[in-house]
């Protein structure tokens, strides 16, 4: 018998019990007479103590032991003199009767514990050791614990969950696909799912009414902190459900997921439209723990003489409250020059300071008066001691660079409190994006989504300038600034369906060609449905606080799509390569 505890369960009232514990050494403390050894496993850490005078050789064993190594201890249970109250088995401690060493282990390259010495590269290349650090491990289980709790909630809601193919034709969710080569069909590709969207709106047609699946899908995008090449979805499917049903069913959710995880309570999500989010913050995903909400000056500010707001086509203010004295002009400068930065490239930012006593200051005081810069604050809510800062230039990239302004003023100033959650859906996006650069329509969401009700005539008999302005039937869900699920009411209609995908550039042969099965599917009786998929990774993320999903993925890859630890993605050897009917180009 390897133990007949774990690492972490021994407490008081097992003192005098003989014990068999197994785990890991996660350090040992040689104190002459005396040596201790903690044992680790998944549950948790025993203090083992070998006393030289009651055992020598095995008070010697243990002094020998090296971090790391997996070993077997039979010992007595005893209450410690000296408790550690930071441990659940702080009160007592083993005292060894035997020790068997089960494996040796090399000196590991960084250390153990939650505060590592190791930085990325390295703890991704070993994994297996990071994993074994108590927070990594306590992740894993918490995503665990994550998914239970989802497959009860929706399976309870009368959701069925079903396996959709991992080897199937491109799904445009607007990233590249990774394609498989075929070798059975010489020259032909599978694609990796980006998302299991056709299959479960094939689903809803087959009848299944309540769909669900924990999935992974693939998406060959440039990653970032909340962007992995695979991730996994929540996703889900209904049939004959409005909007508002479907809203409602995963606030449910995720309300429960909030109260079991963390015992949290959620209020009722507020909605608001893609417009509003974009008037207000600049973004589809506003943080709403914080205001700092956008003030559109762009009347107001012209017409002073000062030719930059003049010729510009927006010119916009938030306020940072509390600041307007500490933040000398070099911050203000440095501000300025982090707004420069190329990934947001503002050309420069203006400030006004309320001062005390009635007194402003700002760097566009030559064109106005104070008595002007006074007439905005009330525009800002800003009381004295305020400072306000204005962007300008054309109104969508102006407001994007506002709102990184907005969230950047949010971190200086600690307004996003961790432990705060503000979800908000976001609803009535545009179904369409006109891209200049390729000249045509792009989906906003995907190709399947329904325009809002009130606008499918305009979308089947509209001129091109209309199909700018049509809404979709489409949703997110957005927690503390981060998007954590998107959906949309589907078309089930073959018209409009075909419609849709003639706006988007599809020649007919091009549509029947890549999506002739759910054309034709439509013709058999689809009945009204929608649907959303929540990203499982952030989903876990946020509950935690924490922007990175990658300490949520076991295995996770890094920023240029590679796992470290198995080397991947890696050559195949010329005899497979041939199989596949593959060439290459490319020196290995
Ligand atoms: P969408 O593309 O909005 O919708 O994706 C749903 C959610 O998946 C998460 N997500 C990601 N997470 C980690 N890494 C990525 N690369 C990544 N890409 C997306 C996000 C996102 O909100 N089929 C539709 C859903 C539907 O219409 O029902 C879809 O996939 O949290």
């Amino acid at each position: 018998m390897y133990r007949s505890h774990n690492c972490g369960e021994l407490r008081i009232t097992d003192t005098t019990k003989e014990v068999t514990l197994s785990g890991w050494v996660q350090i040992g403390r040689d104190l002459g007479g005396l040596t201790f050894v903690d044992l680790r496993d998944r549950y948790g850490i025993t203090q083992v103590v070998f006393n030289l005078e009651e055992n020598e050789n095995l008070c010697l064993a243990a002094r020998k032991l090296g971090r790391e190594f997996v070993i077997r201890v039979v010992g007595i249970v005893k209450e410690r003199s000296n408790k550690n109250p930071n441990r659940p088995t702080g009160d007592i401690e083993v005292e060894a009767l035997s020790l068997e060493v089960l494996n040796a282990s090399k000196v590991p390259p960084f250390t153990i514990e939650e505060e590592t010495d190791g930085g990325e590269d390295i703890r991704m290349n070993y994994r297996y050791l990071d994993i074994r650090r108590p927070n990594v491990r306590e992740n894993l289980i918490f995503r665990s614990n994550l998914a239970v709790s989802t497959r009860a909630y929706l399976a309870n809601q009368g959701f069925i969950e079903v396996e959709t193919p991992v080897l199937i034709k491109s799904t445009p969710e607007g990233a590249r696909d990774f394609v498989v080569p075929s070798r059975m069909n010489a020259g032909q590709f599978y694609a990796l799912p980006q998302s299991p969207q056709t299959f479960k709106q094939i689903l809803m047609i087959a009848g299944m009414d309540k769909y669900f699946q924990i999935v992974k899908c693939f998406r060959d995008e440039d990653l970032r902190a909340d962007r992995q090449p695979e991730f996994t979805q929540i996703d889900c499917e209904m049939s004959f459900v409005t909007r508002d049903e479907v809203l409602d069913t995963f606030e449910g959710l995720t309300k429960h997921l909030f109260k079991q995880m963390l015992d949290v309570t959620l209020h009722d999500f507020p909605k608001m439209s893609y417009d509003e989010a974009m008037e207000r913050y600049g973004s589809d995903k506003p943080d709403i723990r914080f205001g700092m909400e956008f003030v559109d000056l762009t009347k107001k500010a012209k017409g002073h003489g000062f030719p930059v707001f003049d010729n510009s086509e927006f010119v916009v203010g938030i306020c940072a409250k509390g600041i307007a004295e500490s933040y000398s002009n070099k911050d203000v400068k440095k501000l300025t020059e982090w707004m420069q930065r190329p990934q947001i490239g503002a050309k420069g930012l203006v400030y006004i300071k309320y001062l005390p006593g009635g007194q402003v200051k700002s760097s566009v005081g030559k064109f106005y008066s104070d008595e002007v810069l006074l007439s905005w604050k009330d525009d800002f809510d800003a009381e004295e001691g305020d400072i306000v800062f204005i962007l300008c230039g054309e109104k969508e990239k102006t407001q994007k660079q506002t709102n990184e302004l907005r969230l950047e003023m949010g971190r200086r100033l600690e307004l996003m409190d961790p432990a705060e959650f503000k979800p908000l859906w976001v609803v009535d996006f545009p179904l369409l994006e006109w891209d200049e650069d390729s000249n045509r329509f792009h989906a906003m969401h995907h190709p399947f989504t329904a325009p809002k009700k009130e606008d499918e005539e305009r979308m089947l008999l509209g001129d091109h300038e209309t199909m700018k302005n049509l809404r979709a039937d489409a949703y997110d869900l957005v927690i503390n600034g981060v998007e954590i699920g998107g959906g949309s009411i589907r078309i089930h209609d073959r018209d409009l369906q075909s419609r849709n995908f003639d706006l988007l550039g599809f020649t007919k042969e091009e549509a029947e060609d890549q999506f002739g099965f759910l054309l034709g599917a439509f013709e058999y009786g689809a009945p009204p449905h929608g649907g959303i998929a929540f990203g499982f990774d952030r989903l876990c993320a946020v509950l935690n606080g924490q922007n990175s999903i990658r300490d949520f993925i076991a295995f996770p890859k890094n920023n240029q799509g590679r796992d470290m630890m198995i080397d991947s993605p890696s050559y195949i050897d010329d005899e497979q390569m041939k199989e596949l009917s593959l060439k290459t180009t490319i020196e290995k």
